[in-house]
């Protein structure tokens, strides 16, 4: 077996790359938490900025580059949480008590794989719903100074106008609430940046980033349905 294969199938390989894909798919919460922004906004002009906004990062070479490796984290995350499991279920096939496990570790520890599920089924929803439609769907298109642009903020809209899909975002963006308040600082000590100075302000930035984040995306579907009320 190569190196490369041998220290891709260890269990601290395993274990680096889901902290490597998690940093970075927290780096893209940040990028999309920041550009979603302008939902808050995207009224006063009709969506014109935000519109544009999502071509740019549909168009942008650069951003193109980052959208592929964004793709890559999830899957190499997800494929690599499975493998884990299921090696730390052949090594321990008989399990912990529930006394022993709720002493030895916090509850979202223990059940990041189910909140992991959860973030996933959400993401395959949230990409049907809007990425793939901006990609492929038949969305209206807005002229926009003499350059056709898709209407994504008229879907952005429709969607949120439906109180139980809204619900459904809000529930989930809980779950991942829960899911990075593990996943944040656990990613650093995985890495092996663990430090009497460091490590307490780490767990108290990921908990801070992992209550706003979540905290900013639910109040996006929150305020677009109040908005289609009157
Ligand atoms: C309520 C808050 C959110 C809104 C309004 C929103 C909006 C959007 C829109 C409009 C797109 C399509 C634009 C494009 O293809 O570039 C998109 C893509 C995407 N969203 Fe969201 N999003 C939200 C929350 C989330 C959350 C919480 C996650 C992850 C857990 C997420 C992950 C993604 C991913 C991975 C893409 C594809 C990005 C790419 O192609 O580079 N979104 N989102």
């Amino acid at each position: 077996m190569s190196w490369f294969n041998q220290t891709f199938s260890s269990t601290l390989g395993k274990k680096l790359i889901m902290s490597a894909t998690g940093l970075f798919l927290i780096l893209f919460l940040i990028g999309h938490v920041a550009g979603n922004l302008q939902i808050f906004f995207a009224e006063a002009d009709n969506g014109r900025l935000f519109n544009e906004y999502a071509l740019f990062m549909t168009t942008n070479p650069a951003v193109k580059v980052l959208s592929y490796l964004t793709y890559i984290s999830i899957l190499g995350h997800v494929f690599y949480s499975i493998a884990l499991t299921q090696r730390n279920k052949k090594a321990r096939p008989v399990g912990y008590s529930v006394e022993n496990a709720s002493a030895n570790s916090a509850w979202t520890s223990r059940n990041m794989g189910v909140l992991g599920t959860f973030v996933l089924i959400f993401l395959v929803i949230h990409l049907k719903s809007f990425w793939y439609e901006m990609h492929w769907g038949g969305i209206p298109v807005q002229n926009y100074d003499g350059q056709e642009v898709k209407d994504l903020y008229v879907i952005v809209k429709a969607a949120f106008s439906q109180l139980w899909y809204v619900g459904l975002y809000v529930f989930c963006m809980i779950l991942l609430a829960f899911h990075l308040s593990h996943g944040f600082q656990s990613a650093f000590q995985t890495l092996g940046l663990n430090h009497k100075k460091y490590t307490p302000l780490i767990k108290k930035v990921g908990m801070a980033f992992a209550i706003i984040v979540p905290l900013l995306f639910a109040l996006m579907p929150i305020y677009v349905y109040i908005q289609s009320l009157g």
